[in-house]
């Protein structure tokens, strides 16, 4: 089959949105679905369940405002917009921002040459973008190491009721960990493999804890099968929950206790923001 649908794509694929995969490359010449891009595609759709939810439970009568963070090549952004807006008359506005000026003039030419009025790409380094009007979700899907962090901040800044972070490479906390000697961790940190794994833990425990910290409910799963990426693990927020100080306190020690020096902690302080406790 073409497009097979155990990727999870819709039956019946619009014309439009086949042009759209040709032009992102995830279809050959002959019309046949490349085998590189089927696993970007998958994780494409993997997001598309999770929106569903986000349309159902935002005001129906507002437009849905994303901000996708770290946009690179424009997969997710363009797809997904395109596959949103065919099964909804919702307006959505996309903006897709990413430090590279390459990628982002790409992916304005392929969102101009499919007429495509709601979506815009910026060249912008994630915490310097401003936005001009309310967030509803912030997306970053494998935003390198601490740029996820630059994500987080930026979803606490503007106040997104939905955050979703995908992250990759956290390299930051693994290289501080080779000098623990004592206690439990020092048995993982002492092998570089392991120390790897445990450094990708930690970040990603501490991410959440901050999102707990400043109110939000927090979910972490694994958004698409590893047979597409190793990097599968979404840390998904919605915010509307009352701030929590254990999480707010189990963050600060294990910093402390580690010793560990984060690049999210030194852009909460830079960007002056404190969780909202009692
Ligand atoms: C691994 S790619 C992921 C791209 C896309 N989200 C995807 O999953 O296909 C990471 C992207 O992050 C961008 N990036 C890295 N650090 C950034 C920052 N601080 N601000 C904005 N973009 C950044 C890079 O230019 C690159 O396009």
């Amino acid at each position: 089959m073409l497009y097979p649908v155990e990727l999870g794509l819709p039956e019946e694929l619009s014309e439009e949105t086949k042009r759209l995969m040709r032009l992102l490359g995830h279809v050959s010449r002959q019309g046949r679905l490349r085998e590189d891009g089927r696993d970007k595609l998958e994780q494409v759709i993997s997001f598309l369940p999770l929106m569903r939810k986000v349309l159902s439970k935002t005001n129906k009568r507002k437009s849905l405002n994303v901000l996708e963070c770290a946009s690179g090549k424009g997969h997710l952004g363009l797809l997904l917009n395109q596959f949103l807006s065919e099964e909804t008359d919702r307006e959505i506005n996309w903006v897709g921002i990413d430090n590279s000026e390459k990628l982002v003039k790409k992916c304005r030419n392929i969102a101009e040459e499919m007429g495509l009025e709601n979506v815009e790409y910026r060249t912008s380094r994630i915490l310097d973008y401003t936005c001009d009007g309310p967030i509803h979700v912030l997306l970053g899907l494998h935003a390198c190491d601490t740029a996820t962090d630059e994500a987080l901040v930026k979803g606490l800044e503007i106040r997104a009721r939905y955050i979703f972070l995908v992250p990759c490479c956290q390299r930051e906390v693994s290289g501080q960990l080779a000098g623990i000697e004592n206690g439990v961790l020092a048995v993982i940190a002492g092998n570089y493999t392991h120390r790897k794994v445990l450094g990708t833990l930690l970040t990603d425990s501490l991410r959440r804890l901050i999102l707990e910290s400043f109110g939000y409910e927090v979910d972490v799963f694994e958004y698409v099968s590893v047979r597409r990426t190793e990097k599968n693990i979404m840390i998904r927020g919605e915010s509307g929950k009352v701030p929590d100080e254990n999480s707010w306190v189990a963050y600060r020690s294990t910093l402390e206790e580690l010793g560990l020096r984060l690049t999210l902690d030194e852009l909460l302080v830079e960007r002056g923001l404190s969780p909202p406790l009692e």
